[in-house]
């Protein structure tokens, strides 16, 4: 597959699995033990049917969606993915230049390649935060800080990873053990991928720049993977939560809940909202498909609360099942880093024009002017989702 033959997200998907080497390729794509996961959230999105209303007039169409009081020209923003370094240097920049230029949310993970400073500057009206909250406070205390001093407009708590999960794609090629052991295979691997190669050998391995400042100028690759695996993966709870609530005032997102218990004690612990998500298949392998709990969740929760989702988004249609069964806003993780992944910051904008090429038609099939209209669609699922709206049959 070449990229300018390339016509949706998994056309992208091809184009990055032969540009990259198989070490960063299954990085992006791979998910928790048996994979079980990745294929649910597809599975998931596929048996919802939706059905067409063709007697509307349609001609005008919008696809501008609110989160937070702010208007963006499509529903659906880019969740954080970490490590994205490893796709090409430059890829955090690459993924929110494309965001800011398709006026779409852009969310920086904790674990980023590039400093959330850097991100604002190139995107200061789009730049969300993604936390991994630190063990150490005074270094939590500082990161919020500098969120804050930059200029992000909300922050998502991650929640669903009490531990590392156990990837076996990145055990096998030696990623997760912070060491590359040298191997034949991985010898192989990068010869066979010499741009990429180069490339990396050029700018140096990838390094968690939220954390430089923390570190020192001599740290090495090991100490901040070392670092950052003491620092983020570890379960939190409530406390920790109202911790973090006290020190940010904007939008306070948990990302990761799939449970209408959590979901309502999120209410009541006032926090603004939640991302309903199973870190796309990456943490808990048996967890539910997000969009299976999503009709549950809104029914629990009440229409002003706000909920967004992600795990699973591949197509537009896909964003626009997820809001008519109940989201505010969609967040897409791979569909992008795939794009950017196979041409850079013109495959990520590729992977954002697919999407929203692909939500416009659905709307103009669906008899929907607007996002919101999408609310009164009859929708069917299959056993497995959840009930919760009158409009929702399985
Ligand atoms: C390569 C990669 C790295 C990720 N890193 C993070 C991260 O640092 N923090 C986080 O909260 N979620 C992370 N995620 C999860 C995404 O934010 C999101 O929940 C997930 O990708 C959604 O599923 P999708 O890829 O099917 O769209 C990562 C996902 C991928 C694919």
């Amino acid at each position: 597959m070449r990229f300018s033959k390339a016509q949706n997200i998994e056309d992208l998907r091809l184009v990055a699995r032969r540009r990259l080497p198989r070490i960063a390729f299954d990085f992006f794509d791979g998910g928790a033990e048996d994979e079980t996961g990745i294929a649910r959230n597809r599975a998931a999105f596929e048996r919802v049917r939706v059905v067409p209303r063709y007697l509307v007039d349609t001609t005008r169409r919008s696809t501008s969606a609110k989160l937070f009081g702010r208007s963006h020209a499509l529903p659906f923003g880019i969740a954080p993915t970490g490590l994205v370094g490893l796709g090409g240097h430059g890829t955090d920049l690459a993924l929110a230049r494309a965001a800011a230029a398709a006026d779409i949310p852009f969310v920086l993970s904790t674990a980023a390649n590039t400093a959330i400073e850097r991100i604002v500057e190139a995107a200061p009206d789009h730049t969300w935060f993604q936390l991994y909250f630190p063990r150490d406070r005074a270094v939590c205390e500082d990161l919020l800080r500098r969120v804050g001093d930059a200029g992000a407009h909300g922050l998502m708590v991650t929640v669903d990873v009490p531990l590392p999960s156990k990837r076996e794609r990145d055990l096998r090629s030696g990623l997760l053990a912070h060491s590359l052991t040298p191997s034949a295979g991985l010898a192989f691997d990068l010869l066979t991928h010499p741009s990429w190669s180069l490339r990396m050998l050029r700018h140096g391995q990838p390094r968690f720049e939220n954390f430089a400042q923390y570190l020192g100028p001599k740290a090495g690759a090991a100490e901040y993977a070392a670092f950052l695996g003491a620092q983020i993966a570890r379960p939190l709870d409530w406390d920790d939560i109202a911790w973090l609530r006290e020190r940010w005032q904007g939008p306070f997102l948990l990302k990761g809940v799939l449970s209408v218990t959590e979901a309502k004690l999120a209410v009541e612990r006032v926090i603004d909202g939640l991302v309903i998500s199973n870190h796309g298949g990456r943490q808990l392998d048996a967890a539910p498909a997000p969009i299976e709990v999503l009709p549950a969740i809104r029914a629990a929760v009440g229409e002003d609360f706000v909920l967004t989702l992600d795990s699973g988004v591949r197509r537009g249609a896909d964003v626009a099942k997820a809001l008519a069964l109940g989201a505010d806003f969609v967040f897409v993780g791979r569909a992008t880093l795939y794009g950017a992944a196979a041409a850079g910051g013109a495959g990520a904008a590729r992977a954002i024009e697919f999407l929203a090429d692909e939500l416009d038609r659905f709307l103009a099939q669906t008899g929907c002017p607007s996002i919101e209209a999408l609310r009164e669609l009859e929708i069917h699922t299959g056993p497995g989702h959840g009930h919760g709206s009158g409009r929702v049959r399985e």
